[in-house]
């Protein structure tokens, strides 16, 4: 097939992590697999390891390394229940991608199902409702004109009006109020299809691009490669879509994934658990070989409810911290603790 590539618009999304940045892969080989003739572009930042900005190089066009842009506003973020997402500012700077007349953001949780080329036939500032509250847009999926202009206003504004959700979202809705709205299939995010299941069942076949919000990404779940479905607690509808993202992710994304992320991934495939035997084995081994590793003290080990390191065992912002990759090998998390916590649960 002869397919004209259109070099001066392009899709956008950003990653400032490993995490992320699987996500962004399993994205881009999902707009690759729709046979896109835009370009694919992704912001990331240092913190992303070398081998996986190789492998972005391969699925996307371009690779472009900003800084972090954080709005620290703890209090908002607090509200939205994601500490995590100040960072989100640093989705701003695509609008200095001036090499390009016209782009589509998608956040990297998003996974692409059939073609969305025709987005490109929208203005700035287009997007799709977000169910929590619909006169508001979702910040995940939106068609915008990169300009320095544009981007130096929306610095000026986030400093002298800050963002009412703390993250980029909050940001942008105040910033384009008159926004132009598209169909929900170019944003579908998952919670809809158990919130309205009937408009699920009767549309789902429509949807051109789901997106993954939430702390829960499809990266952080336990999938089987024998059975290919996500193990454990997800509603059918939910299950599926995240099967979808895996099978993009297996086929495409893990086999040339460095044997590291492999093997953290890999053990995921099958369970939870023996990932956490597995590294903090290799840490213990990495320590006795470097001789700084010492037993933990016994305080630490836990009973659901306990407070270590000002965090409590079990608690959402520990959750949030596991699922982030923040983890305490050698104090909170230790396999002593986590072997405890288990017990507990049992127990209970
Ligand atoms: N993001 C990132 N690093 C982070 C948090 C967010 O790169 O630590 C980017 C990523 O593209 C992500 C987007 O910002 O998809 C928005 O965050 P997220 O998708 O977690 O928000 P949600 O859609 O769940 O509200
Ligand atoms: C959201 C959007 C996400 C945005 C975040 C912070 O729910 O899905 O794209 O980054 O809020 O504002
Ligand atoms: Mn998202």
């Amino acid at each position: 097939m002869n397919v004209t590539r259109v070099h001066d618009e392009s899709y956008v999304t950003l990653a400032t992590n490993e995490n992320y940045a699987l996500g962004a892969l399993t994205l881009g080989q999902s707009l690759r697999n729709t046979n896109t003739n835009r370009r694919l572009t992704v912001l990331i930042t240092t913190e992303v390891p070398q081998l996986l900005v190789d492998q972005l190089k391969s699925v996307y066009d371009f690779v472009e390394l900003v800084d972090v842009l954080d709005s620290q506003d703890s209090a908002n973020l607090a509200l939205l229940k994601r500490p995590e997402l100040g960072v989100t500012f640093t989705k701003l700077h695509c609008w200095r991608l001036t090499q390009y007349r016209k782009c589509v953001f998608l956040d990297s949780d998003c996974l692409v199902l059939h073609n969305v080329d025709d987005l490109f036939n929208s203005e700035e500032f287009s997007a799709v409702s977000d169910i929590g509250w619909p006169d508001c847009f979702n910040s995940g999926v939106f068609v915008f004109r990169p300009s320095l202009d544009t981007y130096s206003r929306l610095l000026d504004f986030a400093v002298s009006q800050g963002s009412f959700d703390g993250g980029d979202q909050g940001l942008l809705n105040a910033f384009y109020p008159n926004w132009n709205r598209l169909s929900f299939v170019y944003n579908m995010t998952t919670n809809a299809s158990y919130s309205y299941a009937p408009a699920y069942k009767q549309f789902k076949n429509t949807v051109k691009i789901v997106h993954f919000i939430g702390a829960q990404k499809p990266w952080y779940h336990t999938y089987n490669l024998d059975t290919q479905n996500v193990i454990g607690n997800v509603t059918v509808h939910e299950g599926d879509l995240i099967n979808q993202w895996w099978r993009v992710f297996t086929q495409w994304v893990l086999p040339h994934l460095n044997n590291e992320t492999k093997n953290r991934m890999r053990v995921q495939l099958v369970s939870r658990t023996p990932l956490v035997e597995q590294q903090q084995s290799q840490l213990v081994q990495q320590q006795e070989q470097q001789g700084f590793h010492q037993e933990q003290p016994q305080e630490q080990v836990y009973a659901t409810g306990k407070v270590v390191g000002g965090v409590e065992i079990g608690s959402d912002v520990h959750k949030q911290k596991w699922e982030h990759g923040q983890i305490e090998y050698t104090g909170r998390d230790a396999f002593a603790n986590i072997q405890a916590h288990l017990d507990a649960q049992i127990k209970k």
